[in-house]
């Protein structure tokens, strides 16, 4: 048994690709998962997956743009399982544009959901780990931010600022046990894969050629880092940025 047994952690975006891997290996460590999603019925089918494995969880539709919704979603899970000693901000869009052409709109949704949803929710987890003496925060970065990447300067942008705030964060919130860390994934298959590379094969081939393993992550394996994040296991690590990409990125 460990710390994790029965405490709330909230996963957004968990009716998505990784959110959802990530759900369902903290239901596995013992956490009871808040699913937070706007697509409801996705986050209902994480909550099937994780109850069929004999987990505990709960969907809760959520539009992470909406400061009043999350506040209602942190609400909700605090009142199913107790306070929430584990927040992964997951959630984000995937606009894709030259930066000549992108609308300032879409630096402002993508800013709304990638960033500013990521600060609003660590601050209700932090209230709420503060009150109960310690918790884990882990915020989805990407490799992106490394620099290497065209064509999506609100997404590099959001998430460049999410390592900058994870730092931020555990400098702040150490004092209070409360450890904030990151993760950048590489090139995991989903929906944003899809929307961002019309011609998926040469991506791939693209990707085998720059990771030095040669194979594509499962969702599973970026899950295992942010269990790692989350547990007991890294209870000394905080402010960090943990790339998990096969090897792509090295720095
Ligand atoms: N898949 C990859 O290869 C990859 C690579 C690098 C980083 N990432 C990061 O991993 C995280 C998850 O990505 P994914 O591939 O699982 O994406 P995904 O599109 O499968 O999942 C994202 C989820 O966020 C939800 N969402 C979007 N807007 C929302 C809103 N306004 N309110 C609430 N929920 C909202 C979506 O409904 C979806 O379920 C993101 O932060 C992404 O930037 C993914």
């Amino acid at each position: 048994m460990t710390s994790d047994q029965g405490m709330c952690a909230v996963v957004t975006g968990a009716g998505g690709l990784l959110g959802t891997a990530i759900a369902e290996r903290l239901a596995i460590d013992g956490y009871r998962v808040a699913v937070v999603d706007i697509d409801v019925d996705t986050a209902r089918q994480t909550v099937d997956r994780i109850e069929s494995a004999g987990g505990t969880a709960l969907a809760i539709e959520c539009d992470l743009r909406d400061e009043g919704q999350i506040a209602a979603a942190f609400a909700s899970a605090t009142e199913a399982f107790g306070p929430v000693r584990a927040l992964v901000n997951n959630a984000a869009i995937f606009p894709l544009n030259a930066f000549v052409d992108t609308p300032v709109e879409e630096l402002d949704e993508t800013t709304a959901i990638n960033q500013r949803a990521y600060f609003i929710a660590a601050q209700h987890a932090a209230r709420a780990m503060i009150e109960a003496g310690g918790g884990v925060m882990v915020n989805v970065a990407s490799i992106v931010w490394h620099g290497r990447w065209t064509q999506m300067v609100p997404y590099v942008a959001a998430k460049g600022a999410i390592v900058a705030t994870t730092r931020a964060l555990a400098r702040e919130l150490g004092e209070h046990g409360i450890r904030v860390n990151a993760v950048a994934p590489g090139a995991f298959k989903g929906r944003g894969e899809a929307q961002q590379h019309p011609d998926l094969e040469a991506y791939e081939r693209e990707i085998l050629g720059e990771q030095a393993l040669k194979r594509r992550g499962l969702p599973e394996e970026l899950a295992a880092a942010v269990s790692f994040l989350c547990g007991d296991d890294s209870s000394f690590i905080t402010g960090q940025t943990l790339n998990v990409d096969g090897g792509w990125i090295m720095s």
